[in-house]
Formats: structure tokens, C-alpha cells, sequence
């Protein structure tokens, strides 16, 4: 016997906003054809002015404790995953927390840019796999515009906003891959690749919230090499082969990316979620927000296996392997 974390409940929420390509072309010199063949992408949504991360992860988590049949009253652990936080402090999770109506428990963020969804379902499951939680909601939430250079047109087409979450409770399983739940998670972190892919500001350096750097060629390289990796490890942990995976379920940072990692397990394209083209790169709320839309489309059944996967700044990437 040992306790699983089961996932009872997801939900999403993508501002009204969307921005095409087209769009982007009137800003930045870029077109249609070169986002749509280099990255996949061909919209994404977009934060209101007054819209701030909490707003997003609110919206998701409501849909989520909905979709789960519970309140706040039953939280007793928020870990949210955002690079872009209301504040440099508080927490947004606090935030969330307050505006959920939650008294109790404690809620904190997790840093691993578009890992961090990755990152805060494995904090979350080793809560209350440890006996200290026993319902956590993770959530994945960005406004990522807001750190964006709009006149760098090798980043302002790739990430956009969103938010997803997750509702996860104690349960018992008996220990097998047969348990529904989070089975293994997978996290590493190299910090000497920081200069491929940062933001150039910070309260403790510049004083400044900073915009996004990136080295798209290099970061692409390292991506392949670490989600290939981690996948790896992630099914020989369990001892299952790729075709007993129902769904790839990846962070969504370039259609290129996914369908390497896909044709490298042997999975068709009708095993992978893939929004990269209407979500764009929403950082550590795409895995969740990909998630939220295959569950919600009836693709995503329960009982199904699932691999999820991410790679970020840090550089960070990791993964979870899920009976949903
Ligand atoms: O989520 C976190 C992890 N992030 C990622 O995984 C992103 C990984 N990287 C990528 O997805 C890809 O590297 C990009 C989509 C960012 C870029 O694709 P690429 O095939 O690596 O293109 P590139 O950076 O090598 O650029 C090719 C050309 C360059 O021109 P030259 O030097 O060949 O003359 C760029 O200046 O495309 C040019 N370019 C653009 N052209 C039109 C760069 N951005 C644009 C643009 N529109 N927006």
C-alpha cells in the first residue's frame, strides 16, 4: 500500500484576447509563414491590462475545484508555478489562496519557468506522499506578454498567457502502475546555461522586472537532447514501454520539439496533445492548459497513462508519468 496523489479535477482559463500572426506582422518584421514553420504557432491568447497572473490562476483553479466537486474549504496545499508573478512578493498563490476564500493550509510559488508546472506537481505529490497535505491544488499561470520585448521579434511570437490547474488527493494505492495517481516524477536543473534563456532584469540586479533573452538555436539543441532523456528515465523508473503510454501530454514551446520527442517513443501524432498553434508558449501553464483542453474534448479518458514533459530557463526539465 502506498498513497497516491490522484488527480480529481483540471481546469483552464485563456484571456479573451487573441493575437494572430498576421497581428504580430504589423509589429515586428516577421510573417505568417516563418512563426507557423519554425515554431507551429499560429495564435495566442493574451492578458487584458487590468488581467494579472492571480486573475488567470483564480479562473483555473475555480474551473478546476468545479470540475473535482469541491471547495476551497477542502485545500489544504496551493503550490503555483509562474515566472511572472503579481509581485516580487507575496507569493501569487497567496493571492490565490485569498481570493478562493481559503483560510487554512499554505500556499507557495515555484520557479522553473516552463518546467514549473513539472516542478510544482512533484513538490505537490511529495506533500502529500509525505502524510502533510492531503488536497493540493497546482496550478501552471503566466502573463508572459508582460516580460516580453515587443520590438524582439525572436521572442515576441513564441509566449503568451494562460493558466491551467490541477485538483490532487490522498488516496490509497497499492503501489503498482496499476494505481491511478502520479506514478514517478523527474526533475533536473544544469544552472551554467542561465545566458541561453533569461530575463534581464530582477529586483536584487537591475531593480527592474527585465524582459526575455533567449537563444532560440541553443536552447532548441539542449531541449531535444533533455526531454529525450528525461523520458527515458521516467518509463525505465517504472519499467513501461512507450506503447503503454496513452498520451503525450508535452509543455508547448515548438511543434518541432514535440514531434521529435514523439517520433523518438514511436508515437503517432494522434497519441500527442498538441495547442502550441492557439496557445503559443504559455510557460509553466502550457502542460496544464494542454491538459485541461484534452480532458475537456473527452480525448483524455479516465485510467489513461499519461507523459508529461517540459524544458526551461535554469535551464530546468522534468517529468511526470500520470494515471489520470
Ligand atoms: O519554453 C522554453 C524553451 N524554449 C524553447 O524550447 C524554444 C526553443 N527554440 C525554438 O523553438 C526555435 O529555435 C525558434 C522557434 C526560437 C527559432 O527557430 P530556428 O529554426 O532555431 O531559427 P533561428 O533562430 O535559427 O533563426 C533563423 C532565421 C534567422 O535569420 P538568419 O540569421 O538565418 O538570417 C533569424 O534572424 O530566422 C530569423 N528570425 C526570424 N524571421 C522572421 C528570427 N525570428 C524571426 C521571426 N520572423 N520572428
Amino acid at each position: 500500500m502506498m498513497i497516491r496523489s490522484v488527480v480529481v479535477g483540471c481546469g483552464s482559463y485563456l484571456p479573451e484576447r487573441i493575437l494572430t500572426n498576421a497581428d504580430l506582422a504589423k509589429m515586428v518584421d516577421t510573417s505568417d509563414e516563418w512563426i507557423v514553420e519554425r515554431s507551429g504557432i499560429r495564435q495566442r491568447h493574451i492578458a487584458a491590462d487590468n488581467e494579472k497572473t492571480s486573475d488567470l490562476a483564480i479562473k483555473a483553479s475555480q474551473a478546476a475545484l468545479k470540475n473535482a466537486g469541491l471547495t476551497a474549504d477542502d485545500v489544504d496545499l496551493i503550490v503555483l508555478a509562474t515566472a511572472t508573478p503579481d509581485q516580487t512578493f507575496p507569493a501569487t498563490a497567496c493571492r490565490v489562496q485569498a481570493e478562493l476564500g481559503m483560510t487554512r493550509g499554505f500556499a507557495f510559488d515555484v520557479q522553473a519557468v516552463c518546467s514549473g508546472f513539472i516542478f510544482a506537481l512533484a513538490t505537490a505529490d511529495n506533500f502529500i506522499k509525505a502524510g502533510q497535505a492531503k488536497t493540493a491544488l497546482v496550478i501552471g499561470a503566466e502573463t508572459f506578454s508582460r516580460i516580453l520585448d515587443w520590438t524582439d521579434r525572436t521572442t515576441c511570437v513564441l509566449f503568451a498567457d494562460g493558466a491551467g490547474a490541477l485538483v490532487l488527493r490522498a488516496e490509497e494505492g497499492k503501489g503498482n502502475t496499476d494505481d491511478r495517481g502520479v506514478l514517478t516524477t523527474h526533475l533536473h536543473s544544469d544552472g551554467r546555461h542561465n545566458d541561453l534563456l533569461y530575463v534581464d532584469g530582477g529586483p536584487s540586479s537591475t531593480q527592474t522586472t527585465g524582459h526575455v533573452r533567449m537563444q532560440g538555436k541553443e536552447v532548441f539543441r539542449h531541449a531535444v537532447v533533455n526531454l529525450a532523456d528525461v523520458v527515458k528515465e521516467t518509463l525505465a523508473a517504472v519499467d513501461m514501454k512507450p506503447e503503454q503510454i496513452d498520451w503525450l501530454v508535452p509543455h508547448q514551446a515548438n511543434k518541432r520539439i514535440i514531434d521529435g520527442t514523439a517520433r523518438k517513443l514511436g508515437m503517432g501524432t494522434e497519441r500527442v496533445v498538441l495547442t502550441v498553434d492557439h496557445h503559443g508558449n504559455t510557460s509553466a501553464a502550457s502542460v496544464p492548459l494542454a491538459l485541461a483542453e484534452a480532458v475537456a474534448d473527452g480525448r483524455i479518458k479516465r485510467g489513461d497513462v499519461l507523459l508529461l514533459e517540459a524544458m526551461g530557463g535554469g535551464f530546468t526539465w522534468g517529468s511526470a508519468l500520470v494515471r489520470w
